[in-house]
């Protein structure tokens, strides 16, 4: 096998996973190689030099490994959008469907202020279902999405166009 150059190398194909007829995009083999990760995490970080950012908010659970080294790099607070039943504290909720299922997700109530500039977080954008749901959250909130940055865009299931259609800045390593 010839060495990874790009970050595109470093993800691995997983036929099948989690239902038959899904082409599963692994970041996990990025995440474990330190040279790998570290591009990521550069190259996310990358269109934001200079931009003013309060807060990363991470969606569970690949945008929680991405969105703490991110908010790290930059002197920031996180926030987790987890799935239902997962925050301790008083939430607010929303519904998505995904590529494979329906699902909710969570977001503490007291954790951004109004017009907070937020960077939303995540490994891959699919539907854009998952991220939809987010920005519905940090929105209600009061926070002002500033991007959505993702390692990996699948064009072919519309996620970039429903957010650019949501009038979202979207930034993905690749496709
Ligand atoms: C994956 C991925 C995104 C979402 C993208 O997470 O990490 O969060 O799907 O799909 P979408 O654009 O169609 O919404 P998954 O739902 O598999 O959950 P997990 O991170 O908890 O495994
Ligand atoms: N989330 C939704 N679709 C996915 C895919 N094909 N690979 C990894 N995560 C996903």
């Amino acid at each position: 096998m010839p060495k990874p150059t790009t970050v595109r190398d470093y993800i691995r194909t997983i036929p099948d996973f989690p239902h038959e007829g899904i082409l599963f995009r692994d970041v996990t083999t990025l995440f474990a190689d330190p040279r790998g990760f570290r591009m990521a995490i550069d190259q996310m970080l990358h269109p934001y030099a200079g931009l003013n950012i309060d807060k990363v908010v991470g969606l569970e659970a690949r945008g929680f490994i991405l969105g703490g080294a991110i908010a790290h790099q930059l002197s920031v607070g996180f926030v987790p959008i987890r799935k239902k039943g997962k925050l301790p504290g008083k939430t607010l909720s929303q519904d998505y469907k995904l590529e494979y299922g329906e699902a909710t997700v969570e977001i503490h109530d007291d954790v951004i202020s109004e017009g907070e500039s937020i960077l939303l977080v995540d490994d891959l954008l699919a539907t854009g279902g998952t991220a939809e749901a987010g920005i519905k959250l940090v929105e209600k909130l009061g926070g002002n999405i500033l991007s959505c940055a993702f390692i990996v865009d699948l064009p072919d299931l519309g996620g970039r166009k429903r957010l650019e259609g949501m009038g979202m800045d979207v930034h993905a390593l690749c496709t």
